[in-house]
């Protein structure tokens, strides 16, 4: 275990990190791709100091940037990999209930759309969702975000889309709000009615298009109750037209744009995120070269999902080639959720992105820090060590990214800090 020392009894102030063995962090606030995607700065035997949640120094080669009995709290990492803290870029992690009573059902073959068009899925948690009191979500979300940040993760994206209705997204967005006041992750909150289409609006998917632009988007925005949206573009759900309307009003009224994009079948979602400066378009399993290059061209992080892709038994999404032949900046995230994804570890993300996507130990880790930073817009805050940035680091059970890409299945997070304190 990393050990530490107080000096002063009071809150910490001022924070020392030394004898980090590598120091690993991508450089800059901007959403790195193509070859800068994998570009890392590396630094031994190294120190960072922080005050009051900010970064002031950073030193290398056993040397340090303050006398120890200068600072309130001293933390000897003793050689390990410091990191900056994750960032976690797209949950859906509040919602009632869970759905293992699927998982008999797709062993038997039924596919995600199966169990969606039966009215199973994501329906069936808009129920339980609907069903669930204000203190229950609360209760259950803060445990959720105990576990992230005790797995590494500083910054968090959470949607709403399982209330579906006004009242019952509002309360989402409301939970979600309060427990970024309380809890000590950053939450940054996404408003996504268009989750699904309920048996009422079947067939009438663009009246609730309609009801989400003239009366759901404003009262959000009014209340300022989320930053970003998000829409589920996808077969049996809404269609690309749909969505470019849904989108436009969304960033008319100042939204940022994302959009759950060729997860299953490719209907142009991915097309349509570069088209409309999308922040991110989300999943891009099945995406197409046109996808590609429409993303390149708008700007669009991707936002990537393996732990989907191995929940689902499907495949895994090109980032080799949006990497190295269309210069998409990648991101990965977990998508947690009581469906496709019912894991937040971050950590097996990374696993996935070694094995299944083929990334380098540094492209991973631009890929859940400063990309997926920016692509919630806190990209000027977070998601590298650099001095002014927030003081949030995670010391690692692992000398390098090379290890902490490899091990998979424990939990290699020894310390987190969070604003320049330990959580
Ligand atoms: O990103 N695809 C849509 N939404 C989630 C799944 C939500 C659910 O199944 O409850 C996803 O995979
Ligand atoms: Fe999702």
């Amino acid at each position: 275990m990393a050990t530490y020392h107080f000096n002063k009894e009071d809150q910490v102030s001022t924070l020392l990190i030394k004898n980090i063995g590598r120091l690993q962090t991508p450089v800059g606030s901007f959403p790195h791709k193509g070859e800068k995607q994998g570009e890392n700065l590396k630094l031994d035997n190294a120190a960072i100091l922080s005050e009051d949640g900010v970064i002031k120094a950073i030193t290398s080669d056993g040397k340090l940037p303050c006398k120890e009995e200068d600072c309130d709290m001293v933390i000897d990492a003793e050689g390990n990999l410091v990191t900056p803290g994750l960032v976690e870029g797209h949950t859906h992690m509040i919602f009632g209930g869970y759905r293992q009573n699927e998982i008999p059902l797709k062993l038997k073959g039924a596919g995600y759309l199966d169990i969606l068009r039966a009215g199973g899925g994501i329906n069936d948690t808009v129920k339980k969702t609907r069903e669930a009191t204000f203190e229950e979500l609360y209760d259950k979300t803060e445990g959720f975000l105990d576990e992230m940040m005790g797995l590494g993760v500083t910054t968090a994206e959470a949607k709403s889309g399982y209330g579906i209705d006004l009242e019952n997204e509002v309360k989402l967005l409301k939970v979600l709000k309060k427990l970024n006041e309380d809890h000590p992750m950053d939450i940054v909150s996404t408003f996504m009615p268009a989750h699904v289409v309920l048996e009422d609006y079947k067939g009438k998917e663009d009246e609730f298009i309609d009801l989400c632009i003239n009366e759901m988007m404003p009262y959000v925005k009014e209340n300022d109750l989320a930053e970003f949206i998000d829409i589920f573009t996808e077969d049996s759900v809404f269609n690309v037209d749909q969505s470019r309307r849904y989108l436009q009003a969304a960033k008319d009224m100042g939204f940022g744009l994302k959009i759950h994009a060729d997860e299953i079948e490719a209907i142009g979602g991915s097309k349509l995120a570069g088209e409309m400066e999308a922040t991110s378009a989300e999943h891009l399993i099945v995406i197409n070269d046109e996808g590609m290059a429409s993303m390149a061209k708008g700007g669009t992080i991707a936002m990537t999902l393996p732990a989907t892709s191995f929940y689902l038994g499907a495949t895994f999404a090109p980032v080799r080639r949006m990497i190295d032949e269309f210069g998409v900046p990648v991101a990965m995230a977990s998508d947690f959720n009581p469906g496709s994804c019912p894991s937040l570890n971050l950590q097996f993300v990374m696993n996935l992105g070694y094995l299944k996507y083929k990334m380098t130990p540094e492209e991973i880790l631009t890929a859940v820090t400063i990309n997926p930073a920016c692509g919630i817009n806190r990209g000027e805050k977070v998601g590298t060590i650099e001095v002014g940035k927030q003081a949030d680091f995670v010391i690692w059970d692992a000398p390098n990214m090379e290890m902490l890409c490899y091990r998979f299945g424990s939990n290699l997070a020894l310390q987190v800090i969070k604003k320049g304190e330990l959580v």
